[in-house]
């Protein structure tokens, strides 16, 4: 049993821009089974301060970072949490990271600063008699975790959920950071003349985990390390690969009160006339492919709407809900209209994210990179086969139909390479060649439906590893 502080900027439902809210969500209950015992520190956002119930002050700061603060536990959306209280930081509107226009908060680096500030405190003094044995950080916004923490240090386990964002501040911040001079060097947290809070996790860890094999093995490389490959390379010593799990509570087509539940593929018809009506489609004789995704260059919308002819001539259909970059979501709402058999609907909707797996045959995933990706994994356990391109998590979690795995019956999805809107527009020929061979089709979305996806052996992972650290 390892008692495990957790600490992270989102944690689903509570908070939720991406994949990082689910698992940092799921994984306490998830590791529970193992008789971990994890608490969860959240910032303060004004959405969670509004949910929090119960709250009891657990530790409090005349000055985090520019203004008071205090950890509160309480409760929200049936959570227990440990939330940092500090308005001057976390007390405004809109998204955790940026304001209207997707522009940064300019105090970022001191935001995520104070949070890794007061988690190293809490990592010393505990929240009443419990005293953490490990500190779990995710992303750059826990980075400095391991520039705070005070001796005896506890171990700190750092995950990468995406080494796109590297928590960069400019030299002259060292002092607003409370960060150690002496230490703005190569070998902890100076990265190319700034102060990257990504690299001091990396550097601190005293284990490193990211969501997928394959992408643990990527990150060393120059073409998906975004300038970090070096450093993972030195610190390959302790670098490991977990892949994520989904909540197969939440993610359950045969319980899911969103939709009509489910549960063999002949279940998903009535969703998928449900879900046509709902976009405005009509009938066709191709599949009816889904995508719910973060609107950015990591996702490969763009390489879609090119390959986009491949699925519209053989009567496929595309229905996509998503948000992010303003020019990613106007050609996608001035492509729809031009195409009859595409529907988009800009903005981010839990609930229509479950019908979309419900009624989809297919969903896709064309990522240029992809850590882990969820929603591919949402559509294995719904039945809607992924067509995924061949990248970390993406490749870890999908069987593609290769003749070797249609002969022996166990394919679940289709795999393309490399990531170019030419080889997807190939896969999309496959997938509607597929789809209209009905025996084959079915069997491999039984297949996708018993794949597991759930928690249970990476908690394991994890679990192990929290224990192999604490008995360090
Ligand atoms: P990332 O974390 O890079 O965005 P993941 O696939 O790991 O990618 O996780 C994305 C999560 O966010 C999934 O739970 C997905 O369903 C959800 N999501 C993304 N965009 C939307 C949206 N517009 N509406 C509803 N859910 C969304
Ligand atoms: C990141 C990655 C995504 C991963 C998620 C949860 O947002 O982009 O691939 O699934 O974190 O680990």
């Amino acid at each position: 049993m390892t008692r495990v502080l957790s600490v992270a900027s989102e944690c689903a439902p509570v908070v939720k821009t991406g994949g990082l809210a689910d698992v940092v969500g799921a994984l306490p209950r998830a590791l529970s089974a193992f008789g971990d015992d994890v608490k969860t520190l959240l910032p303060g956002y004004r959405s969670v301060m509004a949910e929090l119930k119960g709250s009891k002050p657990v530790l409090s700061f005349d000055d985090l970072f520019g203004g008071p603060g205090r950890v509160l536990r309480g409760k929200a959306a049936g959570l227990e949490l440990l939330v940092l209280d500090a308005p001057h930081l976390f007390d405004r509107a809109g998204n955790p990271y940026h304001y209207e226009g997707g522009h940064d908060w300019p105090d970022n680096p001191e935001r995520f600063a104070a949070l890794s500030f007061a988690a190293a405190r809490l990592c010393g003094e505990g929240v009443g008699t419990w005293r953490p044995d490990v500190v779990h950080g995710h992303d750059w916004q826990a980075g400095f975790i391991a520039e705070y923490l005070s001796e005896p240090r506890i171990p700190f386990v750092f995950t990468i959920h995406n080494i796109a964002f590297h928590g960069m501040a400019p030299p002259d911040w060292l002092g607003a950071l409370r960060l150690n001079e002496g230490r703005f060097t190569q070998d902890h947290f100076e990265f190319w003349g700034q102060i990257s809070a990504l690299k001091a996790g990396l550097m601190g860890a005293d284990a490193i985990t990211t969501v997928s094999n394959t992408y643990a093995e990527e990150l060393m490389t120059p073409e998906f390390g975004m300038g970090m490959d070096g450093v993972m390379r030195a610190r390959a010593g302790v670098v490991s690969g977990i892949v994520n799990g989904i909540d197969t509570e939440v993610w359950d087509p045969a319980s899911d009160p969103k939709i009509k539940p489910y549960k063999t593929p002949r279940g998903k018809r009535a969703n998928k006339s449900a879900l046509r009506k709902e976009f405005g489609l009509g009938e066709t004789t191709g599949p009816l492919c889904v995508l719910v995704s973060r609107l950015t260059q990591q996702k490969g919308i763009d390489l879609l709407l090119d390959a986009l002819p491949a699925l519209l001539s053989r009567g496929g259909q595309l229905a996509l809900l998503g948000s992010g970059e303003p020019g990613a979501e106007v050609a996608l709402l001035e492509r729809a209209a031009a195409e009859p058999n595409m529907a988009v609907r800009i903005g981010y909707d839990e609930a229509l994210s479950h019908r979309m797996m419900a009624g989809g045959d297919a969903i896709l995933v064309p990522s240029r990179f992809e850590p882990c990706g969820l929603t591919q994994l949402y559509g294995l356990r719904y039945g809607a086969l992924p067509v995924v391109s061949l990248t970390g998590g993406l490749a870890d979690t999908v069987i593609n139909a290769n003749p070797a795995a249609l002969a022996k019956g166990v394919a679940t999805g289709l795999q393309f390479s490399p990531v170019t809107s030419g080889a997807l527009a190939r896969a999309l020929g496959r997938l509607c060649d597929l789809f209209a061979d009905n025996e084959t089709w079915t069997t491999m979305q039984k297949n996708a439906m018993k794949q597991p996806v759930g928690w249970e052996s990476s908690a394991a992972e994890y679990s192990a590893l929290f224990s192999r650290l604490r008995s360090h």
